[in-house]
């Protein structure tokens, strides 16, 4: 094992028992639904890196020529010897650029809901940077949180870069940045936005010819399949990515080909032909409209870079 790095710390309960119990409400819904952090087992964040890697997926892309550009800046805004903390953390790709530019990083600490995947990927990590304490978490972040204190605490600099936060209607994710901002103890926030542009390109992105999307969307039924003993039949559900342009948002659902009945721990589900089940949705924002979330959440947006096109945007934030 690796001396730099801890062990994996659960900091919230276990999602096993919530994702029964979210399937079995969400079925239960008109219209029905399932929340999208389900998506997000071992398989699905394999899947996630492929999106990644996907021609019309812009937004890895952009991101990570925003951050190897600014990477100098934002390190000075971090300020030296800072814990950084990342908010679904995923491959941890990202973060590499961030530490290489980093003033002398005090330890790097990724949160993330799958909890498989990042024992495997936080491994790589270790290896490639030995002087580095990493100090790997599995938790929820949409539940209340408290990422506890190193041995010797220092000052933090959280990273959420993905335009995760997206995937919240503007309330929950306003409460999201403030739950993270309570975590920083005073410290700043780095986080990736997606957005609004055009639609084709967004629809594009959503909706890639390979269909890896569509294996990501599916893996949600799959998964119940797996760990719930659910009879979902995969080729009977359609993935469907539609722009609501009125509410500047991707949305994602898995419509049902055929009238059919799902069961699931001993409780039957109907579908009507045609019927959706919405399984995500993904927010795009103006430079300035997420400026103003961030400000009713107790930051001070303070930098932002985009890309010539204005396709992405990084922010950095100051707890006030
Ligand atoms: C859109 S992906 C972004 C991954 C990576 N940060 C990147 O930028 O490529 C969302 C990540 O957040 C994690 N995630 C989603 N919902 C979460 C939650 N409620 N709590 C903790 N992690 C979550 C997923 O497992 C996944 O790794």
């Amino acid at each position: 094992m690796d001396t730099n790095l801890a062990r994996l710390q659960r900091i919230t309960p276990t999602e096993a028992d919530s994702f029964a119990d979210t399937v079995l409400d969400g079925l239960a819904r008109s219209p029905k639904e399932i929340a999208c952090k389900y998506f997000y087992d071992e398989a699905g964040s394999r899947l996630f890196d492929q999106i990644c890697e996907l021609p019309e997926y812009y937004q890895t892309r952009t991101e990570v020529a925003l951050l190897k550009r600014h990477a100098g800046e934002i390190a000075a805004l971090m300020g030296s010897g800072v814990e950084i903390v990342e908010f679904g953390a995923g491959s941890l790709r990202k973060v590499r650029i961030l530490l290489d530019a980093a003033h002398n990083p005090r330890a790097y600490t990724p949160l993330d809901i799958s909890g498989d995947y990042l024992s495997d990927v936080v491994r790589v990590l270790a290896a490639d940077y030995p002087a580095l304490t990493l100090r790997p978490l599995v938790g929820d972040f949409t539940r209340p949180l408290e990422i506890p204190a190193l041995s010797t605490p220092s000052r933090r600099a959280g990273f959420f870069p993905g335009s995760t936060i997206g995937n919240f209607k503007p309330d929950a994710a306003m409460a999201l940045l403030r739950r993270m901002r309570s975590n920083l103890n005073g410290g700043g926030l780095l986080v990736g936005v997606d957005l609004v542009k055009d639609p084709v390109r967004l629809h594009a992105a959503y909706n890639d010819a390979a269909g890896v999307t569509a294996l990501f969307n599916k893996n949600l039924l799959a998964r119940a399949n797996r760990e719930l003993g659910a009879d979902f039949d995969l080729d009977a559900f359609a993935h469907y990515a539609p722009y609501n342009a009125a509410a500047h948002r991707i949305e994602m659902y898995l419509v049902s080909l055929k009238r059919q009945t799902v069961t699931l721990a001993g409780r039957h589900f109907e579908f009507a032909q045609g019927e959706p089940l919405h399984t995500e949705d993904s927010h795009k924002y103006t430079i300035e409209s997420f400026r103003e979330m961030a400000c009713r959440a107790g930051f001070s947006p303070r930098a932002v870079w985009t890309d010539e096109d204005r396709l992405f945007s990084m922010h950095w934030l100051e707890s006030r």
